[in-house]
């Protein structure tokens, strides 16, 4: 292992930002040249944060022609939450998100699956496993953060090596491309170091594995309606894409502002009010400066109506949608299905060459 050690940081944050915009100019170039994988833990259904954050993002990536895979990491929830019974009814809330969202399986390029019904992806972990150490695993930014947030008490081995598993979802299918949010990079800057020493110890020259990037997108940071911190089901702060017209104009009401009644564009002195302001710029495609000064003196109370009625209209394609997907599960689960099939034939044949790599075969 020594001489394959190569120091593994975790800290690349500047770099990524550049190397995302360098990436962007070449997915529009030749999308054909990258594989994408990003996924979700189903810890529950999707909300506008969700929607503008990532979800319209991976739908622009499915429409480039890019093949797309996402993976629902239902073993990652067992990580830091003792609750297992709804991972099955998350699952299938997360499935209907996405598909309202507009990720479409009929386009032959998108595959929505579990990780737990790949078995070759789970295997994938075992040699993983051997080429990173304790102390890496340890210092790992965002699982330190994680156990912090679980409040330091028997943390299971399972918080510790997510990440690695984390490097199987994204290179059983040779994926060069992982969209996510900032958090994540330490897992993606861990899967490079996977892929790179896998190839270096077991496949001579050849390399197997891609070192896949990741791509931050440039969409903006959605905050709660408490308007302090990220919009999150767990903070009770967010609107949920399932939600009905009348739960989304109250939830707007209840919304923190100022009492500053002119309305101005202020994200740094008026996080709260300019969120709401961000949130009526992306349902219709106006700045938030031209609609402040639209709304000039007319207060909180005019904005949160026009945020009401924008954010409804924009929204009921994709909830009139999400309403039919509920009535079909049947539908919902041979979208699943299909990607699980899709998936594991790939996962099958990376798996024989792993194995061959490590001189496994019989
Ligand atoms: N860790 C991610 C999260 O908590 C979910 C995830 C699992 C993931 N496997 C992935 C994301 C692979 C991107 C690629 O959101």
């Amino acid at each position: 292992m020594e001489e394959l050690e190569q120091k593994l940081e975790y800290g690349t944050y500047d770099a990524t930002i550049a190397r995302s915009a360098v990436l962007e100019k070449e997915l529009l170039l030749s999308p054909k040249k990258f594989r994408v994988l990003t996924g979700d833990r189903p810890t529950g259904s999707l909300h506008v944060g969700h929607l503008f954050g990532s979800l319209q993002n991976r739908v622009r990536l499915q429409n480039l022609g890019v093949p797309i895979f996402i993976v629902i990491a239902d073993y990652q929830v067992l990580t830091d939450r003792d609750s297992f019974e709804s991972i099955s009814q998350n699952v299938r809330q997360l499935t209907i998100d996405y598909l309202a969202a507009g990720l479409d399986p009929d386009s032959g390029h998108t595959f929505i699956f579990p990780h737990s019904h790949i078995p070759e992806l789970n295997q994938l972990l075992l040699p993983f496993l051997t080429l990173v150490t304790n102390a890496e695993l340890d210092r790992n930014p965002t699982v330190k953060e994680e156990i912090l947030a679980a409040g330091n008490t028997r943390i299971n081995a399972g918080m510790y090596t997510y990440p690695v598993h984390q490097a199987a979802d994204i290179l059983f299918c040779k994926a060069n491309l992982v969209p996510v949010g900032k958090d994540q990079i330490p897992h993606l800057e861990l899967t490079r170091v996977i892929a790179r020493r896998f190839n270096e110890r077991f496949a001579g020259t050849e390399s197997l594995f891609p070192e896949p990037h990741p791509l931050l997108s440039e969409s903006p940071l959605i905050l709660g309606l408490d308007g302090g911190q990220k919009m999150s089901k767990s903070r009770n702060n967010a609107i949920m894409l399932g939600a009905t017209e009348d739960e989304t104009v109250n939830l707007i009401k209840r919304a923190k502002s100022d009492p500053d009644r002119t309305i101005t564009y202020d994200p740094t002195n008026r996080p709260e009010v300019a969120n709401l302001l961000l949130l009526c710029s992306l349902c219709s495609g106006r700045s938030p400066e031209e609609i402040a000064q639209e709304i000039g003196d007319a207060g909180a109370g005019r904005l949160k109506q026009q945020l009401s009625e924008s954010l409804n209209e924009y929204l009921r394609p994709l909830r009139a949608r999400r309403r039919e997907l509920e009535k079909e599960p049947e539908y919902i689960r041979s979208v699943l299905l299909k990607g699980i099939a899709a998936s594991r034939e790939v996962a099958q044949q990376t798996l024989a060459q792993v194995r061959k790599a490590m001189n496994m075969e019989i």
